[in-house]
């Protein structure tokens, strides 16, 4: 089936603004159909979670979707699926929860290609216990992680190695299986930050092996939250801070307060949403996801072809991300050029090409960026072929 990205862009308001986005990677357009799902949910009639009344159904219902939903999204069984009000705010949760097993000796792997959210929560947590932190280094010249790298820190005293599915600035995409297997092999647990790799490509964290994966809705044409999943076995043994009189139950316990059902229903609008992109010939929910997430990915790809090579002919750019297997991200920079002045000058031309460290920190102070970090382009669903030529045509004239 072919990908239809005018189409796909019919369905997004506030891209009959004119704006073109390249912004993707720090939230994506959401389609009418989910503001449309969240209005309706908070309108019609709700209670709290339960099955007597009509609007303690409603709740119910839009709770066990939500869980339905990430669990078709990324291959994963619904009753493990945790809601969260930001992927920032899972992490922080688990590595608490996860911490109250270490100790002095015990030790855990971060890597230098992630977003500091899948960093500093867990560095922060082994502080709070003695536990070591070791690194998994990004190679410099390929701004790859490799399984060779991560197996370099990793003893029989790992407990944990967190890692990201793909980098949200250079497009990085570790080979997270063969991650997987290696971090299983000393009998350490997997963490996988998939909130950039989740946009853009067929997700099983069946086949990838990770204990814990997770995402944020708002990076894929959702509402503002995210989710987490793992077995319902695994979260059955980890002993979290909680009220008293909440329930015991698995994943409830580790959703504290009211959960945002209207929020849920848009998460579940934004999953069918993927699933009609390019269904095929899917029956199931998944089976749609699944093709039309890889017509996604095969239209993106050969989109970053285009914008990547246009970038490159531009003077003096400098092109950061050489990893062989990406997402559609650039990171880049001019010779001679604040990247803030041009992010706000191509901002006067109505594209929204932001830059900065975009929070990962350490990827920016590895390749010599600073804390300033460079220009970030990334694709989306709706990004045309006439939206790479605005942005280049604006370099061009920026640049001079
Ligand atoms: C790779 C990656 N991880 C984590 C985050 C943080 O997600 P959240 O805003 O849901 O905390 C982001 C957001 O930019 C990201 O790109």
């Amino acid at each position: 089936m072919t990908y239809d990205v005018h189409k796909i862009r019919s369905h997004f308001p506030s891209l009959n603004t004119g704006l073109a986005f390249f912004d993707g990677p720090g939230g994506s357009q959401v389609p009418l159909a989910v503001g449309t799902a969240i209005a309706q949910a908070i309108t019609k009639p709700i209670s709290n979670r339960n099955t007597i009344t009509e609007s303690e159904k409603n709740a119910e219902e839009y709770v066990l979707g939500f869980r339905e939903a990430v669990a078709d999204l990324i291959d994963v069984d619904a009753r493990g699926v945790v809601y969260g009000r930001s992927w920032t705010q899972l992490s922080y949760d688990f590595s608490r929860t996860l911490a109250k097993n270490w100790g002095p000796g015990d030790e855990i792997v971060v890597s230098r290609l992630d977003h500091d959210s899948n960093i500093r929560p867990w560095i922060q947590a082994a502080q709070a216990v003695g536990a070591t932190v070791r690194w998994a280094e990004m190679d410099l010249e390929t701004t790859e992680v490799t399984v060779e790298s991560v197996e370099a820190v990793l003893t029989p005293n790992t407990k944990l190695v967190a890692i990201t599915g793909a980098g949200n600035t250079l497009g990085t995409r570790p080979d997270l299986k063969a991650i997987g297997v290696a971090v299983h092999k000393v009998g350490a647990m997997f963490f996988v930050d998939g909130v950039h790799l989740t946009p853009h490509a067929v997700v099983s964290v069946k086949d990838i092996g990770a204990d814990f994966f997770g995402f944020s809705f708002y990076k894929l044409m959702g509402p503002h939250c995210a989710a987490l999943a793992a077995s319902p076995a695994l979260l059955e043994k980890l002993s979290n801070d909680k009220l008293l009189p909440s329930t015991n139950a698995v994943p409830e316990r580790f959703e504290f307060g009211t959960l945002p059902y209207e929020l849920m229903a848009g998460c579940i609008a934004a999953v069918d949403f993927i699933a009609d992109i390019a269904p095929g010939n899917g029956v199931t929910r998944r089976e749609k996801i699944v093709n039309s997430m890889n017509a996604l990915e095969k239209y993106e790809e050969e989109l970053l072809e285009y914008l990547e090579s246009s970038v490159a002919s531009l003077p003096g750019v400098t092109l950061y991300g050489h990893a062989k297997h990406r997402t559609p991200t650039i990171y880049f920079s001019f010779a001679g050029h604040n990247s803030v002045d041009i992010y706000k000058a191509m901002g006067l031309k109505s594209v929204t090409l932001p830059a900065s460290n975009f929070y990962a920190l350490e990827v920016s102070r590895a390749l010599g960026l600073g804390d300033a970090g460079a220009l970030r382009a990334g694709l989306a669903p709706y990004t045309t072929k006439e939206d790479v030529d605005r942005l280049i045509a604006g370099l061009k004239e920026i640049l001079g």
